[in-house]
């Protein structure tokens, strides 16, 4: 089994990404650290436990970043897109769980010190709470196994404005010192995320097995939706983002990489583009090709 750390921001297809990691053999979620995001981080904390609560795993969450690496305190969010609590308008919910006390970023750095070499980390949000790990305790750089990012475009246009993916944005400075850090970073980004659609008719046939968890994801994936209908006239489905992160997490082969340097816009029009090139030596692994038959249905196998 894989040790991973399971940076969220919890929203939509971060609740499915959680269940899908948490189902899946090959992956040992040792703990999720939370991001300000789709929501304020409180907000991403509450929707982290009440996930894990549906799906009645118990995992520790550690609240992370409120604000952003350097620009301050966020005030607007994605709630078009995730429903007003993030969560589908779902998470009225009693939490019987608690948060631990301890700081994403501290959380990181220990277990990375713990098992140098090990750790993967899987950040689905803004990549705050690992630039704070890497600015604090920058020789942790090297013992990381790997981290899978969702984030960014690097052929395609963005989904915030033209340029632009919305974990990126939402900290641009965070990701350009992440992915200019040294670690190890795969990015599976709108190149492949928007190929990686789930179809309408799946809810229903989820609705069907009679499960409670089945009919709490057909419910928030259905608002979920209904944002992209809207978005992207033509559509019926949502795109699986932070799920197939997950995916290549558990099996690289599902997706065909290019090397390159990526570094990213921190000011002017084009803020939060991600852009790649193959000059020098280039580090980071960028996904521009994904086998979505194959991921949808392994997605489909384990995530209810
Ligand atoms: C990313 O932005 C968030 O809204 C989603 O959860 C996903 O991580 C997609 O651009
Ligand atoms: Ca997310």
């Amino acid at each position: 089994m894989k040790p991973i750390i399971f940076d969220v921001d919890t929203g939509i297809d971060d609740a499915m990404a959680m269940a899908y990691a948490l189902n899946s053999p090959e992956l040992e979620v040792l703990g999720f650290t939370t991001c300000f995001g789709n929501v304020p981080v409180e907000e991403a904390t509450r929707n982290t436990l009440t996930v894990l609560e549906k799906v009645g795993k118990q995992v520790p969450v550690y609240p992370g970043a409120s604000q952003t690496f350097m620009r301050g305190e966020k005030d607007h969010w994605a709630r078009h897109v995730h429903g007003e609590d993030g969560l589908g308008n779902l998470s009225n919910h009693d939490l019987i769980s608690q948060a631990e006390s301890q700081f994403a970023a501290d959380f990181m750095i220990e277990k990375v010190k713990n098992r140098p070499n090990e750790i993967t980390i899987i950040a689905v949000g803004p990549l705050t709470n690992v630039a704070l790990a890497i600015k604090k305790a920058p020789e942790i750089i090297p013992l990381v196994k790997e981290v899978v990012v969702m984030g960014g475009a690097v052929k395609v246009p963005g989904n915030v404005n033209p340029y632009a993916e919305a974990n990126i944005i939402a900290d641009p400075e965070a990701a350009g010192y992440v992915l200019s850090s040294g670690l190890k970073v795969t990015l599976v980004g709108l190149d492949v995320t928007m190929e990686t659609l789930l179809p309408k008719v799946k809810l229903d046939e989820w609705r069907a097995t009679g499960k409670e968890t089945a009919h709490f994801f057909a419910d928030i994936a259905e608002l979920y939706m209904g944002y992209y209908e809207a978005y992207y006239p033509g559509i019926t489905g949502c795109a699986l983002h932070d799920p197939l992160a997950v995916a290549v997490a558990i099996d690289s082969s599902f997706v065909t990489m290019e090397s390159m340097n990526v570094t990213v816009v921190t000011e002017g029009e084009e803020v939060g583009r991600t852009v790649g090139n193959v000059e020098g030596e280039p580090k980071i692994r960028v996904c521009t090709e994904v086998e979505a038959d194959r991921f949808l249905e392994h997605f489909l196998s384990r995530v209810i």
